[in-house]
């Protein structure tokens, strides 16, 4: 049985679909049921699922919002992998925990390996470079995926933004200076349950990985591919005008660089995601199709 925390999000969502689809055993928390950063509420639903492997697909993810709230940023993202952590370790049940691209400042020019330093930019990148920390303390047994510019038919996420835009508006501006890899919902949740069936047959080497879509591009490069494939379907094609970050201020600094190399996870585990045009076109036709 796999218990997946954070069931409520895009990502736990797609797990438990996912997870269903292939008949294994799985059962979700959302975090009314369960906070990941309540030890009474972990030990809980622990005890009640009596699970052989623990997802945490819970976060703070309000990237510019952490800025004016670090208290609850970090009580998500760096004291609740600690809770399940110490959890985890103490029932003998792994954990995989997932992370981000935002724990890097994004001043190097080509794609992160998981033993570049970190330094993060924003209260989000530290929250979670924090958690990743309170995780290795409290728990041998688990795998930290660093993940980036997630998005999935469920949930919030750039790629519906686009949409909700593109149906709306005949230009676009999105900033073209960040680059980074686009990550398929799909891709991580087959990724984590790849990685969940290595962990049952004892094949696993814990520790932190990267994973992330295949392929790398801007936020520009993006949104031009979503309204490229949304265009057919809807008749919409609005410009998508590049733009740079300071056109374009948010509270929170992002990495210009975030492009993650995913190779140590498809040399370990024997899996490597779909090219991201692919997946974002895929999911253009199901959100609009
Ligand atoms: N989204 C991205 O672009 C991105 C990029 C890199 C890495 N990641 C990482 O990928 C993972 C999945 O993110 P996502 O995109 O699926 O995010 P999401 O859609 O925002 O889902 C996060 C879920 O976590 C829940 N949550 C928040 N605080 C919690 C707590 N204290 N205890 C338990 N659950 C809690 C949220 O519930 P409420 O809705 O009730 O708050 C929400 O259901 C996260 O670890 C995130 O940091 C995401």
């Amino acid at each position: 049985m796999i218990l997946v925390f954070g069931s409520g999000g895009q990502l736990g969502q797609e797990i438990l679909l996912a997870a269903r689809s292939r008949a294994i055993p799985v059962t979700g928390v959302t975090r009314a049921e369960a906070d990941v950063a309540d030890a009474a509420a972990v030990e809980a639903a622990l005890t009640a699922a009596r699970p052989n492997l623990v997802v945490n697909a819970g976060a703070y993810t309000k990237v510019d919002k952490a800025e004016t709230d670090e208290a609850e940023a970090f009580r998500a993202n760096a004291t609740g992998p600690g809770i399940l952590g110490r959890a985890c370790a103490a029932a003998g049940v792994p954990l995989v925990h997932v992370s981000t691209d935002y724990v890097f400042d994004g001043s190097q020019p080509g794609a992160y390996r998981e033993s570049d330093p970190i330094a993060p930019l924003g209260v989000y990148g530290r929250s979670k470079a924090a958690g990743e920390a309170a995780l290795r303390e409290a728990c041998d047994r688990h795998l930290i995926l660093r993940t980036s510019w997630v998005y999935g038919i469920h949930g919030a996420n750039f790629l519906k933004t686009m949409l909700r835009l593109a149906a709306d508006r005949d230009e676009l501006r999105v900033v073209a200076d960040q680059r980074g890899c686009p990550t398929s919902t799909l891709d991580l949740a087959d990724a984590i349950l790849h990685a969940a069936t290595r962990i049952r047959d004892g094949q696993t080497d814990f520790g932190t990985y990267h994973l992330a879509g295949q392929g790398v591009t801007t936020w520009h490069g993006f949104a031009s591919r979503i309204v490229e494939a949304q265009a057919p379907l809807t008749g919409r094609t609005p410009l998508v005008v590049p733009i740079t970050t300071p056109e374009y201020p948010t509270p929170a600094r992002r990495p210009a660089n975030s492009e993650l190399d995913s190779s140590l996870f498809a040399r370990t585990f024997g899996y490597t995601a779909k090219p991201w045009e692919e997946r974002t076109d895929e999911a253009v036709k199901t959100l609009v199709g």
